[in-house]
């Protein structure tokens, strides 16, 4: 381990003279002056004075020796198609993209919102975004009109870009008219949608003078070089809405070159992954795992990226491991809950396929199980490297760094702090490091690596307020995990420390959960726990309070108007969020200063010991939770 311990070591005793090397992995157009200035903490600014684009990065510095190499393969399973960009190819796609943008009036600076399928042309549109200085914000095709209004309303883009619809399991979601709905919910609507139809809807709504044509647009522009603009290290990139304690979603902000030169020693020192080879990242562009793995790290690396529009299943489980033996995948990336589904599957639609090409299979998103741990590292014969880390960071925070060296795994264990994190485990209360074998909470000694959020889009204050100040006296990102390490250094992630729960990967807040249902015309009030599902991780119930006792006074009546709350999340939020069950109550339990108890649901619905209930006003409500759970037989 002792090549792990000195990498790691330099790189938080010396952060200028190991970044600035690190740094010199990506093309700068201008050399930057100082490696960091943390001159007003908790703010870190990285390589300073240097200018640099993304997309340069990612697709323009890799032509002349990879130009027709492929760059992007993108293999639907949903609309049965696939599709190869070689690097040039894919230069001008990104190229006409940018055109269209510029036609339309996009400028450097200026935020535009990419609510898009798993297609090519969301691929594209974000490296045009980073081409023209645009600030891209992907919303994650499952979420809904009101959760999409929030995020305009708070980035206020120019555009949109959207296509007709996407397809899931064979079926064909419609995002057009959802993205209408949402320009009527928001108070700084776009003046402008670009839309790219696929040929899914038929009838899809069509505004002139606001609505403009991927296609016709494309026509006009092709064959047009767009210059890249050069921007300061230290600008934005993106910006990419997580969720947190409150309803309104967070806005995390990234740079330029920090993030560029974060993921570009990510692919060397975590991902292994060589120029020339393939990864095969399964998760969507609308969370952070595809912004980094699916889209920017591996074309930095110049890698060929596979974009998969699908599921695991379908046409039948072996799927994902024929592509991974027709395109020679080297380097895989996936979730837990993926892994779980695979492993209930017959064996023989893993055995059918030679895997030898895979050299690492990544997990991370949400704790990775021992059972499955050790299976999947049985079934496949390479190491399987469970990372831990979050939109915040943008990158792995905890892990196994086989490029560095390879450490031996511990099932169930991401291993260590990765290069760059001066990672501390605390006591919730007292802020004092605990020993080997306690609980505490995972935070990071400021200054924050370079690629983690710069702060939160508008709002330095919200960054501050939410993430540094956790612990009294003393400057610590908090993660909002709870951690613990063994004896051998080995840390474990024992969830989260807030109300943020974690279903099949997903990250929601039990807050915008419990804000949709409660637009419910019958919902007083609600309250929403995430209990310990073994497929999924975690999912959603929901405990109700409801303006009319008497619209629950049958069976029937609880029935329909469960089955209408769930409808109203889906409306409001998107189908990810709904909650397993509703259930309804007269009262929900509270602190006597109004706080609802939500810890103590929560280990009420996984049958464990509610807590210390000194503080409750109303122990009836309590038990009221307990008998719904009890005649549900979820206890
Ligand atoms: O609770 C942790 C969990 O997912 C949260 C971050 O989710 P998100 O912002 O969507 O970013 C995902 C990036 C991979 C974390 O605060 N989490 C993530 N990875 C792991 C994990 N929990 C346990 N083990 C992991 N490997």
């Amino acid at each position: 381990m002792n090549k792990y311990i000195q990498f790691h070591r330099r790189s938080i005793v010396d952060p200028e003279g190991f970044w600035g090397e690190e740094a010199q992995h990506i093309d700068w157009r201008t050399p930057f002056s100082k490696v960091l200035d943390y001159s007003r903490p908790p703010f870190a600014r990285w390589f300073v004075g240097g200018e640099t684009n993304l997309c340069y990065n990612a697709i323009d510095r890799h032509l002349p020796a990879r130009g027709d190499q492929p760059a992007l393969v993108w293999i639907s399973t949903e609309v049965e198609a696939k599709k190869t960009y070689t690097y040039r190819q894919l230069h001008e796609e990104v190229c006409s993209v940018a055109a269209m943008l510029q036609s339309l009036g996009v400028k450097r600076g200026d935020r535009v919102i990419i609510y898009m399928p798993m297609i090519p042309e969301a691929a594209f549109a974000m490296l045009a975004c980073a081409r023209l200085g645009a600030i891209h914000s992907v919303v994650f095709g499952g979420f809904a009109s009101a959760n999409l209004a929030a995020r305009i309303d708070d980035a206020k883009p120019v555009i949109m870009i959207t296509a007709d619809g996407g397809s899931r399991i064979g079926k064909v979601l419609l995002y057009k008219p959802l993205v209408d709905e949402s320009l009527k919910l928001a108070k700084h609507p776009p003046e402008k949608v670009l839309v790219f139809k696929r040929g899914l809807d038929p009838d899809m709504p069509f505004v002139p003078d606001r609505d403009f044509d991927w296609a016709a647009l494309a026509r006009n522009v092709s064959g047009r070089d767009i210059a890249c603009q050069w921007l300061e290290s230290n600008d934005p990139s993106y910006i990419l809405y997580t969720s947190g304690t409150t309803g309104k979603p967070k806005g995390v902000q990234r740079d330029v070159g920090g993030h560029m030169v974060a993921l570009a020693s990510s692919m060397r020192r975590i991902f292994c992954g060589e120029a020339g080879e393939t990864m095969f990242t399964t998760s969507d562009i609308g969370w952070v795992v595809g912004h980094s793995y699916i889209i920017y790290g591996p074309l930095i690396a110049g890698m060929t990226t596979i974009m998969y529009e699908g599921v695991p299943l379908r046409p039948d489980p072996g799927i994902w491991w024929q592509i991974v033996q027709d395109h020679k995948v080297a380097v895989m990336f996936s979730a837990p809950t993926a892994i779980r589904t695979l492993k209930k599957q017959d064996p023989a639609h893993r055995a059918k396929y030679d895997l030898s090409c895979l050299k690492h299979l990544f997990l991370a998103g949400e704790p990775l199980d021992k059972p499955t741990h050790d299976w999947i590292t049985r079934t496949l014969a390479c190491p399987v490297v469970d990372n831990y880390w979050q939109t915040e960071t943008g990158w792995p925070l905890l892990s196994a760094q086989p490029g560095v060296e390879m450490t031996h795994v511990k099932s169930g264990s991401p291993s260590f702090p990765v290069f760059g994190y001066d990672v501390r485990l605390l006591d919730e209360t007292s802020g004092k490091e605990v020993a080997a074998g306690e609980k505490g909470v995972v935070a990071i000694k400021p200054p924050l690596p370079p690629g983690c959020m710069s702060t939160v889009w508008g709002d330095d204050q919200r960054f501050i307020d939410t993430y540094f100040r956790g612990f009294e006296d003393q400057l610590v990102y908090t993660t909002f995990d709870f951690g613990v390490r063994d004896e051998d250094g080995y840390y474990y992630i024992l969830g989260r420390t807030d109300d943020v729960i974690n279903v099949a990967g997903h990250r929601l807040g039990t807050r915008e959960i419990e804000e949709a249902a409660s637009m419910h015309p019958g919902v007083a009030e609600c309250a929403v726990v995430g209990v310990t599902d073994q497929l999924k991780g975690q999912l959603p119930l929901a405990f109700a309070v409801v303006k009319e006792p008497a619209s629950i006074a049958s069976a029937e009546e609880r029935m329909k108007l469960e089955g209408e709350v769930m409808q109203m999340v889906d409306k409001q939020l998107g189908a990810i969020g709904r909650p397993k069950r509703v259930f309804f109550v007269s009262a929900l339990p509270k602190t006597r200063s109004g706080k609802v108890l939500r810890r103590s649901i929560q280990a009420l619905a996984e049958g464990r010991d509610p807590g210390d209930l000194a503080t409750i006003e109303d122990l009836s409500a309590l038990e009221q939770i307990r008998e719904c759970l009890r005649t549900a037989r979820m206890t």
